[in-house]
């Protein structure tokens, strides 16, 4: 129409002036719009943030962009062993184990004992579990674990006992503190005990062996191990299945959240951001008395610029929403006590008011029995975060790390971590104004996590910067991503 204008002979009326010089306007206003609209999806992909979008519209989020595991590209769980393998024999060289930590530091600990056991030709105790931590919880193996699937299921692997013989009590152990991050060959060393002992008891079991470079048969035992010998025990095995049903009779779709905003973990890092003077000193105080953190003077601001603080309900509240997450989202939270209660977690329920807590699923009756066993409420958090959909830590810890690991075995589901480094820089520009909520927010964290929901990658190894020992300390945990020696292509190892 426009070119047909152009082109009349006869001098046009005025009428048919204003028309075409309507829809002159008109087309030059399309082509601006189509040209900056390109320019800004080019300038998108050039830099990483892009702060002026005062065009693009905050789409909604498609519901499997939101929801749905990253794609797999056919990669399954393998932990088969070779075939150079042997079934293991009744050896009559035994091994105690004290484990310590919390709930996933000792799950962890336990198997890496396992393939301890099995480099050392010893016959596994079932160990005793840490009753000392902070947690102070006096739950025994078979309290959290299911003892007898444990012993059946590795009987190929490792001989494993509920107690040492009788005849054996009362002799003289080895008693080792074994280095952390060992080598196969270090225990093949250890070996030697043996000479002169019958038994070696094992102080601490948390992170005493690599991540990497271990025969491939010691990884898969891990894995073994880890995914499907140490089962919870039954109560807390139905129990936690029960809660994830009355999760999905609510709303289906739901995502965990780890919010690691308990009083603790923020005393332990020294991060106060956003909390009241009384607060901060109240946890200075119990860094101060607690022996066992040997950090005391830690500079708040610089440990949350760095990356090392929880995210606070109120930033987990805004990446989320940024993520394209629906406030009528169902959100579990995974946690014990959020520190300061309601008044800081009202600034994610305010964002999101389809929050729940195990009280909201269950009553008081049914939780009575797991309720002084941090251990086994933990547990319980632990099952119903593997089982959702999407699960969020707000800090990286052993549950954490966990839990996305057996999520990445069970088949690369979504986990989602934020980079909390990149997302403080930004929550500050939002707090001195220079960025305000919306759809160039959305952008900016979107961008930051493309690669951060939990699709298949390898093992990172050890930051670059590191030297000596240093080095295996830095690298990804083996059971944060067990790629590529538990999860594989081939068909040849599936199972
Ligand atoms: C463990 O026992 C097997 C035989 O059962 C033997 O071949 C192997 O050398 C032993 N390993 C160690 C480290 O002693
Ligand atoms: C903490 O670190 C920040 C940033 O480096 C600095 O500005 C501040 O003065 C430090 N505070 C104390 C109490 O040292």
């Amino acid at each position: 129409m426009v070119q047909r204008g152009y082109h009349r002979p006869r001098p046009p009326s005025p009428h048919a002036i204003k028309l075409n010089l309507i829809l002159i306007f008109a087309f030059f206003f399309l082509v601006f719009i189509f040209y900056t609209r390109q320019w800004h999806l080019l300038d998108d992909q050039r830099k990483q943030q892009p702060f002026s979008d005062e065009h693009s519209q905050t789409d909604r989020m498609p519901d499997a962009e939101l929801w749905d595991a990253p794609p797999s590209y056919g990669l399954r769980s393998c932990v088969k062993p070779t075939s150079r393998y042997k079934a293991a024999t009744g050896w009559d060289h035994y091994m105690t184990v004290r484990s310590n930590g919390g709930l996933n530091q000792m799950r962890t600990g336990i198997a890496d004992m396992v393939a301890v056991a099995r480099i050392m030709n010893a016959t596994l105790v079932i160990p005793q579990l840490d009753k000392r931590s902070f947690w102070h919880d006096s739950s025994t193996f078979s309290d959290i674990f299911d003892e007898l699937h444990f012993i059946e299921t590795l009987q190929e692997d490792v001989k494993i006992v509920k107690e040492l013989p009788q005849e054996l009590a009362n002799v003289p152990r080895a008693r080792k503190h074994f280095t952390s991050w060992a080598s196969t060959s270090y225990y093949e060393d250890m070996t030697q005990l043996w000479k002169e002992y019958q038994v070696i008891h094992v102080a601490k079991s948390d992170s005493r062996l690599a991540n990497n470079d271990l025969p491939l048969d010691i990884q898969r035992l891990r894995c073994r191990a880890l995914y499907h010998a140490l089962r919870f025990s039954p109560p807390i095995e139905s129990f936690g299945k029960k809660l994830v049903e009355r999760l999905r009779a609510r709303g289906g779709k739901y995502i965990a959240l780890h919010l690691r905003y308990e009083k603790d973990m923020l005393s332990f890092t020294g991060c106060s951001y956003g909390l009241t003077d009384e607060e901060s000193e109240e946890l200075r105080i119990m860094r101060e008395n607690t022996n066992h953190w040997k950090v005391k003077k830690i500079n708040s601001t610089e440990q949350r610029l760095g990356g090392f603080c929880p995210l606070t309900p109120k930033e987990i509240g805004i990446f989320l929403q940024a993520l394209g997450y629906p406030p009528s989202s169902l959100i579990y939270i995974a946690a014990g006590e959020i520190y300061g209660g309601s008044t800081h977690l009202l600034e994610l329920t305010s964002r999101f008011p389809n929050i729940v807590f195990k009280e909201t699923l269950a009553t008081q009756e049914e939780l009575r029995a797991f309720t002084n066993h941090a251990s086994q409420t933990a547990a319980l958090d632990y099952v119903i975060s593997v089982e959702s959909d999407v699960f969020v830590p707000s800090y990286s810890g052993n549950m954490a790390r966990a839990v996305e690991g057996q999520r990445r075995f069970l088949g690369h589901r979504k986990t989602i971590t934020p980079d909390r480094k990149g997302l403080v820089e930004v929550f500050d520009m939002l707090e001195n104004g220079q960025q305000t909520e919306g759809s160039s927010l959305s952008d900016i964290i979107q961008t930051m996590h493309k690669n951060r929901k939990g699709a298949p990658r390898r093992r990172r190894g050890p930051l670059p910067e590191t030297k000596g020992r240093a080095r295996l300390r830095t690298e990804e945990s083996f059971y944060e991503n067990p790629y590529p020696e538990c999860i594989c292509a081939s068909k040849k190892y599936l199972g």
